[in-house]
């Protein structure tokens, strides 16, 4: 197994405390991301209601809808996909969904650099010329990657995702970008806290929450593991399912685990309190500047610490950090004859990250060490917030749950996979494909680049915004990439 040139940027949604200091520092660890094919189907919503919602209108709707959106799995396990469709008429794409950053941002049909897989098949692109409804905001946007920018513009344009529909919804509208995109998708859509976006927009999802056309104020994530999967596994596999506006009861077993979060001051990631962390059934002591931690649907990997990790592979016999070409500081290997158990608790039950998720993938020599999917993070990236989170857990923690992104209160819940979702796991099939659905709730977005002088932002959030950007911009030089490897 070679190390194959397939290889992935992770956006990068964090931002790093760059002092000086830190600067010459390189990377950190490789976070593992892949793409996957996403679709969606409006099918589920409950309600014919058509609801016409602005911001400032009725806090009493009637007709909250709720719907779903089946997902993909691109390069086991590596990226989670959904569709979104934009423009009148509407075109659908394929975009990682990632609750650890907060803008969306697609391909556009004029991209000079970037615009192609590391097959050269050109992704699909947006061509804002044939929208009806597109309006350029003509403001730069930039969305940091792992080794570089994604560079273009402001739009603005009506987006769908699950049965939704948002009116003048903000996105970048990207014409340059390094870094490779995986087949098949074409952007990003960021699903954490309005006050994460570097363009400053509120993110599709919290137009559709604070419009209240929800059902219930909860976006939901069932994604599936192909990692160990036996037999016939494709680049793109069916990745789970998204929902917005509900919870399906089909998909966990059990109490969902609600932990509310930080309010105040108000949520940039979906955050959590790390309360207790045991390997092979040992308790790792976290320092209480140690436990927060975002929910990061867009990493692959889990993330901590590097003192804290470090005590995880001190539980490890044989464990050591990892000295191959292939890996970056602050992964580690193990024996792969250990089955490695970890368990994870945000002040309620204990979650198990399951000893397959625990592998990334075995070095090939006679060494008998594997790759581990939890690292270091060796620069402290997370730096937004008063309290910023120390943790990244991504998909290696998340494909053992249900997960509940509340927005009211603001919280996130776990559960136990039900056995229909668990049966879903490897089980070789067409990934879901984009769809166009008949949008049953319809709202305009609360805010634009356009309305921003109205905006009651106070100096000090317009100096975070703008320190955050350029944090950004720095951190993308840090390179928090992602590399991975395809094994057919
Ligand atoms: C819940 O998930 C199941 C399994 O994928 C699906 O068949 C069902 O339609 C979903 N429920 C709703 C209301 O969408
Ligand atoms: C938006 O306008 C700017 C100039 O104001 C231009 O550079 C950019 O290409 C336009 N973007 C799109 C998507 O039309
Ligand atoms: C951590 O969890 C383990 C396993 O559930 C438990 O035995 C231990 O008492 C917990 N430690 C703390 C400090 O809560
Ligand atoms: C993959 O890992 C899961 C979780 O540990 C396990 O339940 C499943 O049986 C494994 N699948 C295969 C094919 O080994
Ligand atoms: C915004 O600020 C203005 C001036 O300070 C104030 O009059 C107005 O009520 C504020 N609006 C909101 C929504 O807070």
């Amino acid at each position: 197994m070679a190390l194959n040139p397939f290889v992935f940027l992770t956006f990068l949604n964090v931002v790093t405390c760059a002092s000086a200091s830190h600067m010459p520092q390189r990377l950190t660890l490789q976070l593992l991301r892949q793409p996957r094919s996403q679709e969606w189907d409006s099918r589920s919503l409950r309600s014919v209601e058509h609801l016409k919602l602005k911001y400032g209108g009725s806090r009493d709707i009637k007709g909250r809808a709720s719907g779903i959106n089946l997902l993909g799995n691109s390069q086991l396990d590596s990226d989670y996909y959904g569709s979104i469709a934009v423009g009148t008429p509407p075109v659908s794409y394929n975009v990682i969904l990632d609750t650890g950053s907060s803008d969306l941002w697609l391909l556009s049909s004029s991209c000079t650099q970037g615009c192609a897989d590391s097959n050269g098949n050109l992704l699909p692109s947006l061509d804002t010329s044939s929208s009806a409804s597109f309006k350029n905001i003509s403001s730069a946007f930039q969305v940091p990657y792992g080794t570089g920018m994604a560079y273009g513009s402001l739009g603005q344009d009506t987006v769908q995702m699950a049965g939704f529909q948002v009116a003048e919804q903000n996105f970048g509208v990207v014409t340059s970008q390094e870094g490779v995109l995986p087949s098949s998708l074409s952007g990003l859509m960021g699903l954490a806290w309005e006050g994460l976006s570097t363009s400053q927009s509120t993110p599709l999802w919290q137009n559709l929450a604070s419009s209240r056309a929800w059902t219930d104020p909860v976006m939901t994530f069932q994604l599936t593991r192909f990692g160990n999967a036996t037999g016939n596994v494709k680049p793109l596999e069916p990745g789970g399912q998204f929902t917005m506006g509900f919870i399906n009861k089909s998909m966990y077993t059990g109490q969902i685990d609600h932990q509310n979060m930080q309010t105040s001051p108000a949520p940039l990631y979906w955050t959590l309190s790390v309360t207790n962390l045991t390997v092979q059934g040992e308790s790792i002591s976290l320092a209480t500047t140690e436990q927060t931690a975002a929910i990061d649907t867009g990493t692959t990997l889990v993330a901590g610490p590097a003192d804290a990790v470090s005590q995880i592979y001190a539980n490890i016999p044989g464990s050591q950090p990892c000295t191959y070409s292939q890996c970056t500081q602050g992964q580690y290997t193990y024996p792969c004859s250990t089955a490695v158990q970890v368990t994870i608790s945000f002040g309620g039950p204990a979650w198990a990250i399951s000893p397959a998720d625990f592998l990334f993938e075995p070095i090939q020599d006679t060494s008998g060490q594997c790759i581990a999917n939890i690292g270091a993070i060796i620069v402290s990236p997370l730096s937004l917030g008063s309290n910023p989170p120390a943790w990244i857990i991504g998909d290696t923690f998340l494909k053992n749950v249900y997960s509940v992104f509340r927005y009211d209160p603001p919280s996130v819940g776990f559960a136990a996979l039900s056995t229909a979702a668990l049966a879903m796991n490897g089980i070789d099939a067409s990934p879901p494909s984009a769809t166009m659905g008949i949008p049953l709730a319809i709202v305009t977005a609360t805010s634009s680049s356009s309305d921003m002088s109205q905006r009651n932002g106070s100096s000090n959030d317009n100096l975070r915004h703008k320190k955050s950007l350029l944090v950004l911009l720095l951190s993308a030089f840090l390179s928090w990439f992602v590399l991975f490897e395809y094994r057919p």
